[in-house]
């Protein structure tokens, strides 16, 4: 491997370090490059600019894999828990049972929100999002634990706060849930693992307790699983980003929370049901939309097909279309989504317009679907993916503190007006 980039510039030669990473990825090291030529690098979308290195998720988008810690995601969704990837991603090492147990009960004990917080919930209107709703109520943490947010914080309480955000994120979830449709709150359980009590607050009623299925419950940690984290994706580089200014955890994630919401992101999932069901409600005439979105005068696409790092296929896509197919033969639904669904994932596969273009389904193509096989209303898919995510956002904003990383401040090209001088208003 060459040890160094040779960059030429107006006659002068510059030598740029190249680090190579333990899975033999390669970059050249441009951080002394504005002060040796003054020129800065242009990469919008940053998608051929690394930001950071990090030891927590790999991913190959040529080859397809995705590991946590250097485990593959189809062992851990075959054979671990959402708590234990979480304990994974966020200490690095799996847990010993001692470990694990500790952290669970834990978080068991946290997932209660202070009532004052629910006060500030009862102001939301119910057409609130439960999307706007989890951002706000998890920045509002840092009022009722005002230590979160102290620059520099002991590994006790960060521990602390850690385990108090990932327990409290599923109660404010599964009420960010009932305000949206005024039913009463469910306080959680402490007799209830993670998903059980999550899906036990969603769609319990103080007069009906919600029967636990054990293959929702395993799908929805599968799901989890699957959500953890994606190494530089735009929600985590933003939990980076905040918290390189020394922010605290909750106000990083809660503006990572904000990120994902995007369509383009995290909000992919809802729009590809929201797809499906326009494609339902026009009569299911798939190849009517498949022709539509090959149509280069038609401003209709495919939403949940494509990636941006994935050239081939999305490894966790491949792993929830099988759980999809088992959760709902095991429920006995059958979703009239679901053909539509299948419909186009075989156009997808075969039509030469979408394989050429690399458009296959990717994770969120059928997430959407087995959410709503599960119970789970469609305003409420961003707020599983955050759910998910919350342990890789936690890990990576953990990392880059443990590694002093600076605050980021990228740079730009200016293209504005030149030096100018003021007009006094009555001579424009
Ligand atoms: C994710 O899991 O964050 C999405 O696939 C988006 C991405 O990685 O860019």
């Amino acid at each position: 491997m060459a040890e160094s980039a040779e960059l030429i510039l107006d006659g002068k030669s510059i030598s740029l370090p190249v680090i190579e990473g333990t899975e033999h990825e390669k970059a050249f090291d441009i951080g002394k490059l504005r002060d040796q030529t003054g020129y800065v690098t242009l990469d919008s979308g940053y998608k051929n600019t690394g930001a950071t290195k990090s030891a927590i998720t790999f991913l190959d988008g040529e080859e397809g894999i995705l590991r946590y810690r250097g485990y593959p995601i189809e062992q851990l969704a075959e054979k671990s828990s959402f708590l234990e990837v979480a304990y994974l991603l966020i200490y690095g090492a799996l847990p010993t049972q001692a470990e694990f147990d500790d952290f669970k009960y834990r978080i068991t004990q946290h997932t209660l929100i202070h009532e004052d917080i629910r006060k500030i919930l009862d102001g939301f209107p119910s057409s609130a999002h439960p999307m706007g709703i989890l951002s706000s109520l998890v920045c509002s943490l840092t009022a009722f634990y005002p230590k979160s947010i102290a620059p520099e914080i002991s590994k006790e309480e960060l521990d602390l706060n850690i385990v108090r955000l990932m327990a409290k994120i599923s109660t404010i979830a599964a009420w960010s849930y009932k305000n949206s449709v005024g039913h009463p709150l469910i306080y959680p359980r402490n007799d209830l693992d993670y998903c059980g009590n999550f899906l036990y607050m969603m769609f319990s009623f103080p007069t009906e307790k919600y029967q636990l299925n054990p293959v929702v419950v395993s799908a929805l940690n599968k799901l989890l699983i699957l959500h953890a984290d994606h190494e530089q994706n735009c929600s985590t580089s933003t939990v980076r980003l905040v918290g390189s200014a020394n922010a605290s955890l909750y106000g990083s994630v809660s503006a990572g929370i904000n990120a994902l919401w995007g369509p383009l992101h995290g909000g992919a999932n809802q729009e590809v049901v929201e797809m499906l069901e326009a494609i339902q409600a026009d009569g299911g005439n798939t190849q009517k939309w498949v022709d539509k979105a090959k149509d280069k005068n038609d401003s209709f696409r495919l939403m949940g097909f494509g990636h941006r790092v994935y050239k081939n296929f999305d490894p966790r896509a491949k792993i929830i279309k099988v759980a999809a197919d088992e959760v709902l033969k095991a429920l006995g639904i059958n979703d009239p989504l679901l053909k539509i669904a299948g419909e186009l994932e075989q156009a997808a596969l075969t039509d030469p317009y979408f394989v050429e273009r690399k458009l296959y389904p990717n994770v969120d193509f059928y997430s959407g679907i087995i959410y709503r096989a599960l119970g789970i209303p469609t305003e409420m898919f961003t707020v599983l993916f955050a759910m998910g995510r919350l342990p890789g956002w936690i890990a990576q904003w953990r990392e880059m503190r443990e590694n002093k990383e600076p605050i980021g401040r990228p740079r730009q090209i200016y293209t504005g007006e030149l030096e100018r001088d003021y007009q006094d208003i009555s001579a424009r």
